[in-house]
């Protein structure tokens, strides 16, 4: 299965993308996950990237396309994978084909989550990821067992520096300008399969995975 999860900021690609993991045995590649890990470790390319993501922009597509095209040759792509948080810009999306038809792949589906934008700041404040093993959490909607405390690891729970309420708009302004667009290029090639992302995590998770089955 070589699958995109493509949404707004909060959609819930992370979330769902987990559930498929587990469902498919496919690596989850999360280009937001890449860049806050060479964040962490201060490499040259986690120290161009950390203004762009602090400010909510997007991080320059060379950056990005070079990340994802080098992943997609390892070895556990090889039976799929799901691509989340890229493509973001067309110049992404053409780079993707390049690197699949290099590797003699095809996209199976790409998924979009449509989710309205007060919902999704109410999921962005209220967002929570374990320090030790990024588990995702909400405090409303998927709350831990015992607050600040992850329920897998045991590890601290945070929130992102963008998750915050001004930074959130931005990311919203830049999806709507740069991503958006993704949804009529995936539509024309008829590989996009719209779910409503409204609906409470397990039924967007079975929504998903039917669509998935069919394929
Ligand atoms: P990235 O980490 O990719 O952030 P994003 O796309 O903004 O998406 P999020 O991770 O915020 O949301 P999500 O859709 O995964 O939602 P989640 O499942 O966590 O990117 C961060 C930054 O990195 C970018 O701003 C940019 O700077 C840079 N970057 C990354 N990729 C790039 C690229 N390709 N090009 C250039 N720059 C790039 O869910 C959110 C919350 O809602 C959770 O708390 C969850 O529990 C809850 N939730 C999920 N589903 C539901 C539901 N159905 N009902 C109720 N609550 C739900």
């Amino acid at each position: 299965m070589k699958l995109i999860l493509l949404g707004p900021p909060g959609a819930g690609k992370g979330t769902q993308a987990a559930q498929i993991v587990e469902s498919f045995g496919i690596p989850q590649i999360s280009t937001g996950d890449m860049l806050r890990a060479a964040v962490r470790a201060q490499t040259p390319m986690g120290l161009k990237a950390k203004e762009a993501m602090d400010a909510g922009a997007l991080v320059t597509d060379a950056i990005v396309i070079g990340i994802v095209s080098e992943r997609l040759q390892q070895e556990d792509c090889e039976k799929g994978f799901i691509l989340d948080g890229f493509p973001r810009t067309l110049p992404q999306a053409d780079a993707l084909a390049l690197t699949l038809s290099g590797l003699g792949k095809d996209l199976d589906a790409v998924v979009s989550l449509q989710v309205e934008t007060t919902a999704l700041v109410e999921r962005l404040t209220g967002r929570r990821a374990c320090r030790d093993c990024s588990r995702g959490f909400h405090v409303s909607f998927d709350p831990p067992a015992a607050e600040g405390i992850c329920d897998s690891c045991g590890g601290e729970l945070f929130q992102r520096g963008d998750d915050q309420e001004e930074t959130i708009r931005n990311r919203m302004e830049v999806y709507h300008q740069q991503t958006a667009p993704l949804e009529d290029y995936y539509r024309q090639s008829g590989l996009l399969k719209v779910v409503d992302g409204m609906a409470p995590i397990a039924a967007v998770t079975q929504q998903v995975l039917d669509i998935l089955k069919a394929i």
